[in-house]
C-alpha cells in the first residue's frame, strides 16, 4: 500500500490538512482510537482570530505578550495574518459559528486578549462542532483504532510508518508523513485532554533522534473541576471568566488582584500560578463563581457546562464550583519550521499541538491553538502539494519489540503521579532530579515500547525543565 500522504491524528490540524489536500492525492488519516478521542473535540472556548485587518497588530501584540518574550515573531505574524482567511474558509464551506438573529457573528473574550475576538459554536462546544464538520469534509480514507509505533526513516528521509492494527504490526508507505497527534495529557494525574493523548509520537521521535524543543513549556488551565475518578477532568472554559465568572476563596474573596491587576483576566500562566500559591499559603479550597450571570443567558451560552455541572448536583449559576488548575496544553513539541517541516528528515511534517513552531512562546494565548491547527495545517498541505514528485521507495523491516506488558499500567499511573507532583506548575531542582531518577528507573525495567514512548517524553520534559534555570511564562523554577 503506497500513499502520497499519511496523516497521523484526526484532530483539527490533521483533518484540516486532509481537507486542504486534493481528492486526487492518495491520503490516509490514521487515528489512534475512536474519531472523537482528540483534544479538538473537548475544546470549549473557541477560535481566536484577528477581527479584521486593523486588529492584526493587536492580536500579534497580545500573543507576544502572553508568550513572555519567547515567541517566534515570524510565526505569530503568520498565525494572525492568516487567521481571517482560515475562518472565512470554514464559513464558506458551511461551518456555522454562533451568531445573532441578524447573522452577525458573536465574539467573546478570554484572558489576556485586549478585545473580544474569539468565535464559538454551540455555545461552549466549539471543538466538538468543528471536529464534526471537519470529519464530514474529509475527502480521504481514515484508519481508526490503529496506532503508529514506528516511523520508517532512512538516510534523513521518511518513507512511511509502522502501525499496530488489531495487535498486528505492518508497514504503510507514503511519500510524505504528517504528524498531527496532539500533546502529552496522559503523562499527568490531572488533565483536560482526551484519554488517548499520551505523547507517543514525541517519544517515538526521540527514539529516532528527532529533536523536540521547549518541552518544559506545559500549560496548566486554571479552572478545572477535578473531583472525579478519571484522569481526564472537566474543563470550565476561560470564556466563563471572559464573560464575568470570578475566582474566589472559601470566604468569597477575589484574591487574584493581589497577584495581578487584571485579576481573573490575567494570562493563564499567572492565574494558575497565583491560585497555586494562594492555596498553599491559606490552605483554602478555591471556587469559580457565576453570580454575574443571568440564569437564562448562562443556560444558553454555556449549555454543556451548565448541564454537566447540574448533573453533578451544582445549582449553577447561583452555586459556585470547586476548582483546581490541571494540565491542559503542550506548548513545546517536535521542532518544525513554519511550513511544518521537521528539520533533517525529508518528507516528515509536524503540525498542531505536537509541533513546536515557537508560535506560543512560553505561554499560549487562550484559543490560539485551534487557530494554530488550521493555519499551519494549510501551510504543510501547500508545501506538500508544491513539492510532490516521484519517490523511490525502499522496504523496511518491522520492529519486533514487545508493545506492552501487563505490569505497564501500574507504571503509567506511577509516571502520572511523578509528573503531577514534581513537574507541574512550580518546579524545584530537587523535585525535578527526583522525577528524573524515578523515570530512569522505570526506563531500565522490562517495559513495552508504548510505555517507553511516554517515559522518553517525560524524561525530555524533565531535562528541559532542569536546563531552563530561570522562570518564564508557564515554567516557574524555585530555588531548592
Ligand atoms: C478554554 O476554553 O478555556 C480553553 C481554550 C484554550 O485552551 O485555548
Amino acid at each position: 500500500m503506497r500513499y502520497d500522504v499519511i496523516i497521523i491524528g484526526a484532530g483539527i490540524a490533521g483533518l484540516y490538512a486532509a481537507m486542504k489536500l486534493p481528492k486526487d492525492k492518495k491520503v490516509l488519516v490514521i487515528n489512534k482510537r475512536e474519531t472523537f478521542k482528540c483534544n479538538t473535540f473537548y475544546a470549549q472556548g473557541g477560535v481566536a482570530l484577528a477581527r479584521d485587518k486593523d486588529d492584526i497588530p493587536a492580536h500579534i501584540k497580545d500573543t507576544l505578550e502572553a508568550g513572555d518574550g519567547l515567541c517566534d515573531e515570524e510565526a505569530v505574524k503568520i498565525l494572525s495574518e492568516n487567521s481571517i482567511e482560515a475562518i472565512d474558509d470554514l464559513i464558506k464551506n458551511g461551518f456555522e459559528f454562533d451568531h445573532d438573529e441578524n447573522r452577525k457573528l458573536l465574539y467573546t473574550k478570554e484572558a489576556a486578549h485586549s478585545c473580544e475576538r474569539i468565535l464559538h459554536a454551540g455555545g461552549d462546544a466549539t471543538g466538538r462542532y468543528l471536529h464534526h464538520f471537519l470529519l464530514e469534509h474529509n475527502p480521504h480514507a481514515m484508519l481508526s483504532d490503529t496506532r503508529v509505533v514506528d516511523l520508517l526513516i532512512k538516510s534523513g528521509e521518511c518513507y512511511g510508518v509502522t502501525v499496530l492494527d488489531h495487535r498486528q504490526c505492518r508497514n504503510i508507505y507514503a511519500k510524505n508523513v504528517i504528524i498531527a497527534s496532539g500533546g502529552v495529557g496522559s503523562l499527568y494525574e490531572y488533565h483536560t485532554n482526551a484519554p488517548c493523548i499520551s505523547a507517543d509520537m514525541q517519544g517515538l521521535c526521540l527514539m529516532k533522534g528527532i529533536e523536540l524543543e521547549r518541552m518544559e513549556m506545559l500549560q496548566f488551565h486554571p479552572t478545572v473541576f477535578v473531583d472525579s475518578k478519571n484522569a481526564q477532568k472537566m474543563l470550565l472554559t476561560e470564556a466563563l471568566r471572559g464573560e464575568g465568572a470570578t475566582i474566589e476563596d472559601e470566604n468569597g474573596k477575589r484574591f487574584l488582584f493581589e497577584y495581578d491587576e487584571r485579576g481573573e483576566l490575567a494570562s493563564r500562566d499567572i492565574v494558575s500560578k497565583s491560585m497555586y500559591e494562594y492555596k498553599k499559603k491559606t490552605g483554602m479550597q478555591l471556587y469559580l463563581a457565576f453570580n454575574n450571570f443571568d440564569e437564562k443567558y448562562f443556560e444558553e451560552r454555556f449549555p454543556n457546562i451548565c448541564k454537566n455541572l447540574r448533573a453533578l448536583g451544582f445549582n449553577v449559576p447561583s452555586q459556585r464550583v470547586p476548582i483546581s488548575p490541571a494540565f491542559h496544553y503542550a506548548i513545546g513539541g517536535i521542532k518544525s519550521d513554519l511550513k511544518g517541516r521537521v528539520p533533517n528528515v525529508k518528507n516528515l511534517y509536524a503540525i498542531g499541538e505536537v509541533a513546536s513552531t515557537r508560535v506560543h512562546g512560553a505561554n499560549r494565548l487562550a484559543s490560539n491553538s485551534l487557530l494554530e491547527g488550521l493555519v499551519f495545517a494549510k501551510e504543510a498541505a501547500l508545501d506538500i502539494i508544491k513539492s510532490s514528485g516521484k519517490k523511490e521507495f525502499i522496504e523496511f523491516g518491522i520492529t519486533d519489540e514487545v508493545m506492552s506488558l501487563k505490569e505497564d499500567k501500574a507504571k503509567k499511573n506511577q509516571l502520572r503521579r511523578i509528573m503531577w507532583e514534581n513537574v507541574s506548575i512550580i518546579r524545584t531542582k530537587s523535585g525535578l532530579n527526583d522525577a528524573l531518577s524515578s523515570i530512569n528507573v522505570l526506563l531500565n525495567e522490562k517495559i513495552g515500547r508504548l510505555l517507553k514512548f511516554r517515559l522518553l517524553t517525560a524524561k525530555e520534559i524533565v531535562i528541559s525543565a532542569l536546563s531552563r534555570k530561570e522562570s518564564v511564562g508557564v515554567h516557574t523554577r524555585l530555588e531548592e
